[in-house]
């Protein structure tokens, strides 16, 4: 008997997850899928359920599906516990687009300062589950989704008891986009991924088995192409990409190209008096009208203007593998213990890793990382590091350090500044402070 939580169950990605339960049903035989959410979010986790009722009726697999508004009731006996919350939901994310902004920073979902925000309402609630999850389903493993993923699931390994791995979709979108770009099979791509979630650089290309890094990164050129919806889609300077010697991750366009993202966030702001958070408030109604409709069954095309594509696909072949004892390699966000062995054992990083009954191993790398990767990532890191001290203890001065060290702040007097609007607009989500 499989049992399957869903923590922010109301997501407007939750077809995309059960599209991926269904196609996978044969091996990863769901049978009783509860979805959970707040009471603020009862309506929309009601649209939700019905269209995924809908979608396993057609599909004619025998799955249970449950809502509930009592997160315990959903975790208890759980063999996976997935987390795709949003705490403050799009209003909080919209607020960490623009208050940096409006300090001539980047402002964004999960990287720089807006990601600190994030980080600070998102880890608590975390950790929470985590404390029932050991009181209720000490065996179940936590999938989470749930951003900054990278740094919420460094937080789990640390604060917590519970297996957990953490998920991202560029991964796989990244592997997609390659075998496209050769017009192969996914299957007859082989990519090393290394780095940390939102700032991994892929450093080796295989196809069929043969290295072709260096030829992939000369034809690739500008890069274009390489991107997910929800970044903005600036060229790759080809000659900075050959002496990179990877091929670096949409969001390191923030960190690479700094000054040119910036000014055409603060641009399309002017312009709209909107950021990407409004945008997705947009298609999120325009995808619950489509929900609404009893004659939809299956998961809307529209969603493929969220970023997250291939989300479902990342989640259940991740738990099926867990399932199945496979043993499969799948970039996914585990504790580091020496494979980077510039950053700290117990840093969460993304690498390829073989996944197992007892979950991810990550792989060696087949080089050292270079000083141009080491350097940005060590940065980077500490500022995780330093984030999750923040928002574990409600630690100012590690609030202050973080935001002073990120590369998209990268000053004390900025970091202060930003951190003060920060923790007042969200005084609600920080008990901590
Ligand atoms: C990306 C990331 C996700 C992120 C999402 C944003 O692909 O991997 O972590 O949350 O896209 O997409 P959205 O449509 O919400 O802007
Ligand atoms: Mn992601």
């Amino acid at each position: 008997h499989l049992k399957v939580a869903v923590i922010g169950g109301g997501s407007s990605y939750t077809p995309e997850l059960i599209d991926g339960i269904l196609r996978y049903h044969d091996e990863f035989p769901v049978r009783e899928l509860v979805l959970a959410d707040i009471a603020a979010g009862a309506e929309k986790l009601a649209i939700v359920a019905d269209l995924a009722r809908r979608m396993i009726a057609r599909s004619g697999k025998e799955i249970s599906l449950r809502t509930t508004l009592d997160r315990r009731e959903a975790i208890a006996g759980a063999d996976f516990v997935t987390t795709q919350l949003r705490v403050g939901m799009l209003e909080a994310r919209s607020l960490d687009e623009k208050i940096p902004l409006s300090h001539g920073l980047i402002g964004q979902e999960t990287t720089g300062a807006g990601g600190f925000a994030k980080a600070l309402r998102t880890v608590p609630v975390i950790l929470d589950i985590c404390r029932d999850m050991e009181e209720l389903a000490p065996d179940a493993f936590l999938v989470n989704f749930t951003n900054p993923a990278g740094l919420v699931t460094e937080a789990v390994l640390k604060h917590s008891r519970i297996k957990t791995v953490g998920l991202c979709n560029l991964p796989i979108d990244t592997k997609m986009q390659i075998a496209a770009l050769y017009g192969v099979e996914p299957e007859r791509v082989f990519i090393e991924m290394a780095g940390i979630n939102h700032l991994h650089w892929t450093t080796r290309v295989l196809l069929d088995g043969e290295d072709v890094t260096a030829a992939f990164l000369k034809t690739l050129g500008s890069g274009k192409g390489l991107t997910v919806k929800n970044v903005p889609d600036l060229e790759w300077d080809a000659a900075f990409i050959s002496s990179l010697g990877a091929l670096p991750c949409s969001y390191h366009r923030y960190y690479y190209m700094k000054n040119e993202m910036l000014a055409e966030l603060a641009s399309a702001f002017e312009r709209t008096g909107r950021t990407r958070a409004d945008e997705v408030k947009s298609v999120e109604a325009e995808l619950f009208d489509i929900y609404r409709r009893p004659e939809v069954t299956e998961k809307p095309k529209q969603l493929e203007k969220r970023g997250g594509a291939y989300y479902s696909e990342a989640a259940v072949r991740l738990m099926k593998s867990i399932y199945t004892d496979k043993g499969d390699i799948q970039v996914v966000n585990v504790r580091n213990g020496g494979i980077i062995s510039c950053l700290p054992d117990d840093a969460s990083i993304e690498v390829n890793c073989v996944i197992k009954a007892d979950g991810a191993h990550p792989l060696q790398l087949a080089a050292p990382l270079s000083p141009q990767i080491r350097g940005l990532l060590q940065l980077v890191k500490s500022y995780e590091e330093l984030t999750i001290e923040a928002a574990v203890h409600g630690d100012r001065h590690a609030a202050l350090q973080a935001l002073t060290v990120h590369p998209l702040v990268g000053d004390a007097a900025l970091a202060k500044a930003v951190l003060a609007d920060i923790l007042e607009a969200n005084a609600a989500y920080l008990p901590q402070f």
